[in-house]
């Protein structure tokens, strides 16, 4: 039986994940719960998972839930300290990092320091502070283990292989609801347009940095630290279909993928199941039906926030903490303030130039470029006309 602990189990993550645990009830139990805000569909996940103990990040949705659940004996804790409480809860075997941005750093990391097992869709963190995250792991003896598609798919095709034969990895990218889009279409984006995206139903978060390609930057900087690989070996192509998660190529032309339809429970049961792979019996994946794949090199003109995080990833130090921060802000300004869609790469443009990368050797120095970039990037929006 694998205990495991959801951090993120409200959201689409989270919520695909005891999908799982109800079709294997015997193979998983939950014995922790984490979430944001809403106390609602965690009380339905609690009555149905009954887990030893949650937490949630806002104090009042806490409360909420302690009127809620008066009929039962559960510790419901909140804020960071309750939430890091949770994450390192000795009972379980396995956490599953799933809060969205850069509020899953501290928990995933208390995770991992406590010698949990981690599996990790909260890229965030990893682009924040890959090297510390790894480090971690390292000295608990553990192995952090990829959830997002393409870093399973590149976990899968490296497996039993050696990385000194690797030319380069692949990631592929659906190109998400503009790729075909004008510029000037693209200028006058909504909200609802942009949170369309092609083949993934996924948090809004996540589904905007699809559609600026800042998720595939995030993912290629992710994948640096989570398989040790440099930039200039990571390379983006643009696949409209999903069913190529990404590709390894290499150094004699070999060229490994791993192919499935979207769908999240996949990657994520192979990361509960590891090296076991259960019967969740998706439909088939039918490739004489889908006929054609198309395949497209990405535009870093049209889509600038691909190359920032290119850029960030070269810089090093604290840049990608910067780049992630301004980001999250400049995504929060689109979804939440009626900022314009094209403003989002300026505004990391813009504090990426007045927050030049420093050296990253601890925890501290993640955390003050983070709360640097979020009040430059949070100013440059104020003034915008
Ligand atoms: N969705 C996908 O298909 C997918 C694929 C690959 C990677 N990922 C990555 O996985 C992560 C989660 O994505 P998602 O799409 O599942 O996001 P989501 O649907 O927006 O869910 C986010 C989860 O995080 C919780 N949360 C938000 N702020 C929090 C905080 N400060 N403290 C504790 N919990 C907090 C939310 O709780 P409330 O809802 O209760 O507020 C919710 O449970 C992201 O990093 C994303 O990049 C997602």
């Amino acid at each position: 039986m694998t205990t495991i602990t959801i951090l993120g189990s409200t959201g689409s993550i989270g919520a695909s994940t005891l999908d799982i645990v109800a079709k294997f009830p015997e193979q998983f139990s939950v014995v922790g719960l984490v979430a944001g805000t809403n106390d609602e569909k965690l009380e339905e996940q609690i009555r149905t998972f009954q887990p030893n103990i949650v937490a949630m990040a806002d104090p009042a949705a806490a409360r909420r839930l302690r009127d809620r659940l008066s009929d039962i004996q559960l510790p419901v804790l909140d804020g960071m300290a309750g939430i890091t409480e949770v994450a390192q809860y000795p009972e379980s075997n396995l956490v599953i990092s799933a809060i969205v941005g850069g509020a899953g750093l501290l928990p995933t990391l208390a995770a991992i320091q406590s010698g949990r097992r981690v599996a990790l869709a909260n890229k965030e963190p990893m682009v924040m502070a890959g090297q510390l995250m790894q480090t971690e792991a390292q000295r608990q003896g553990q192995q952090i283990f990829p959830i997002d598609s393409e870093h399973s798919a590149i976990f899968q095709s490296m497996e039993g292989h050696r990385k000194a034969d690797i030319r380069r990895v692949v990631l592929t990218a659906s190109g998400g609801p503009f790729w075909d889009t004008p510029p000037e279409e693209m200028a006058t984006a909504t909200r609802a347009q942009a949170l369309q995206h092609p083949n993934w139903k996924m948090g809004e978060k996540i589904t905007i940095d699809s559609a600026t390609l800042m998720n595939k930057g995030l993912e290629v900087i992710e994948a640096s630290w989570l398989f040790d690989i440099p930039a200039k070996q990571l390379d983006v192509l643009v696949h409209r279909e999903s069913i190529i998660h990404s590709l390894v190529e290499y150094h004699d032309g070999s060229v490994l993928a791993q192919l499935g339809l979207p769908d999240m429970r996949t990657p994520i049961s192979y990361a509960m199941n590891y090296p076991q792979r259960v019967p969740l019996l998706p439909p088939p994946l039918d490739l004489a039906t889908i006929g054609k794949l198309t395949f497209f090199p990405p535009d870093f003109d049209r889509f600038p926030c691909l190359a920032l995080a290119y850029e960030a990833l070269q810089g090093g130090g604290t840049w990608p903490a910067t780049l992630n921060a301004a980001n999250e802000v400049a995504v929060g300004a689109f979804l939440n303030n009626g900022m314009r869609f094209l403003e989002i790469p300026n505004i990391i443009r813009q504090t990426m130039d007045v927050a030049l990368p420093q050296p990253l050797t601890c925890l501290e120095d993640a955390l003050e470029a983070d709360r640097y970039a979020r009040e430059k990037a949070a100013t440059f929006i104020q003034q915008l006309p």
